[in-house]
């Protein structure tokens, strides 16, 4: 009997939906025919995060839920992969002892290997197999990514330049899931996107936990430029990359030679997500986060000196321990007066072996839920505001598929990273197309396409 048909399901950051990708594109290269329907599939595989309880849980609740799918067809396989994974190890068959497989963050090009194994030990008539377990760190894991290239054309990509951690935020279980800060080299990073560009990509986001200390122990400045810059600068260069972007920076080696490149780089988008956790300096101090919020604003205000038209988006935790009513007001101040486009709002959620972790949780669930809600309320504020200026103007529009709903609608960004649903045409798909906004949300801008003046392959378009 064939078991061929794998769902991949993903939880947590880009990083784990690059990986999902890889490993789709790997399972796709050895036979497997990788399905967007749960139901059909004869492998089902979770891609984990552990950065909150709540993330571990969700992945928990679902493995739990597919044991019971096992329990009717012990042929189904069930494999959890990723963070949570990596944290949680052997532990994980103490209350799932049918899962099959266990495979950590530096063990994703392993998975084909292991799945194999699996489904051929299950068609030998032999009792039930034992769960494998691949947790093991590995020497230059980084580079098996280039091996992961996506066979199936992607008009915007994550492409991962660097895995793992080495700072100390005291809130933090990444540097524990991935392990050490490792770089891959600049010319395999170019190369995958000068393949990518090739097959039809035209947006790039580089990845990294902190993207702009990229190569900064294995690499040399060169003409006082950091190899992040230098990165940027070869990948500027590669005909068919309309736009790139990355996530996550942070403060520190946030640099002149980082910040010109707004000003010499015209497919670097205006679009910066720009983590400040904190607007209290003794919180940040408490998190080991080190820079101060005057630092961090400083960035801010030479980036939209070179750039005004700046879109920034956050990362907030509240109620981390010890976090005042104070230290929270100076947070909804600074959030307020830098005027963050996006954020992502995340109450503070303690977790193992981090050093914030004897700290406890003393803010409460009430204190937290009422921060972000101030907080909230302030983004929709915002953001609709800057979505409002947009009104009547035109941008390029960067389509990326069909939207969720809606006959004809198709859905893309702005270079701001604004979603866009506009009636279009599916030959758009993977092209830059100017659109006029007439209808915005705080999270959503329509309009129409413009079709003056526009190139005559695209006028030729019946709608
Ligand atoms: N490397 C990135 C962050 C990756 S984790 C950086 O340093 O900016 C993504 C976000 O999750 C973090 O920015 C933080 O806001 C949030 N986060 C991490 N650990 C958390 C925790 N224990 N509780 C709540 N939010 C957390
Ligand atoms: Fe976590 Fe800090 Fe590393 Fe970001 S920089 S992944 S928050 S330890
Ligand atoms: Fe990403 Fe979650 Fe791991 S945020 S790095 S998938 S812990």
């Amino acid at each position: 009997m064939p078991m061929n048909r794998v769902y991949i399901k993903t939880y947590g950051c880009q990083m784990n939906e690059r990986d999902s990708n890889a490993v789709a594109a790997m399972l796709r290269g050895k036979g497997y025919s990788v399905i967007d329907n749960e139901q059909d599939a004869d492998v089902i595989l979770l891609n984990t995060c552990s950065v909150r309880d709540q993330a571990e849980q969700k992945a928990i609740g679902k493995a739990g839920h597919l044991m019971k799918r096992k329990h009717k067809n012990p042929n189904f396989i069930v494999g959890v992969m990723g963070c949570m994974a990596q944290n949680r190890g052997e532990a994980l068959l103490d209350s799932l002892p049918d899962l099959d497989l266990v495979i950590g963050t530096q063990k994703f090009h392993r998975v084909p290997d292991h799945l194999s194994n699996m489904i051929d030990t299950m068609q030998g008539q032999g009792p039930r197999p034992e769960s494998i377990v691949d947790l093991a760190e590995e020497l230059d894991s980084q580079n098996t990514i280039k091996a992961h290239l996506n066979d199936k054309p992607q008009i915007t990509a994550f492409v991962s330049i660097m895995q793992g951690c080495n700072m100390k935020c005291a809130y933090c279980i990444v540097p524990k899931t991935r392990g050490v800060e490792r770089a891959r080299p600049m010319e395999a990073i170019v190369e995958e996107i000068e393949e990518l560009a090739t097959k039809g990509t035209r947006e790039i986001t580089l990845l990294g936990q902190i993207v702009n200390q990229y190569g900064i122990r294995e690499f040399p400045f060169v003409d006082k430029k950091s190899p992040f810059v230098q990165l940027l600068e070869k990948v500027h260069a590669i005909e068919g990359i309309e736009r790139i972007r990355f996530t996550s920076p942070h403060p520190i080696g946030f640099k002149d030679d980082l910040i010109k490149c707004y000003a010499s780089m015209p497919k670097l988008c205006e679009y910066l997500h720009f983590p400040m956790q904190s607007g209290s300096d003794r919180i940040l101090k408490a998190m080991r986060r080190p820079y101060s919020i005057e630092k961090f604003r400083s960035i801010i205000d030479k980036i939209r000196m070179v750039r005004p038209d700046m879109y920034i988006s956050t990362d907030i935790i509240v109620g981390f321990p010890g976090e005042t009513d104070e230290d929270f007001e100076l947070t909804r101040k600074h959030f307020e007066e830098i005027g963050f486009d996006m954020a992502y709002l995340f109450k503070y959620s303690v977790r193992p072996d981090t050093t914030a972790e004897p700290l406890g949780d003393p803010v409460t669930k009430a204190q937290k839920e009422h921060r972000n809600q101030v907080l909230l309320e302030i983004l929709a504020k915002n953001s609709l505001k800057r979505n409002e200026s947009l009104v009547d103007k035109i941008e390029n529009v960067l389509f990326e598929g069909p939207a969720k709903k809606g006959e004809d609608m198709f859905v893309g960004r702005t270079r701001g990273n604004r979603v866009v649903i506009v009636k279009a045409n599916q030959r758009l798909v993977g092209q830059l197309v100017p659109v006029r906004f007439s209808r915005v949300t705080a999270n959503t801008l329509y309009g129409d396409l413009v079709l003056e003046g526009v190139e005559s392959e695209m006028e030729a378009i019946t709608l």
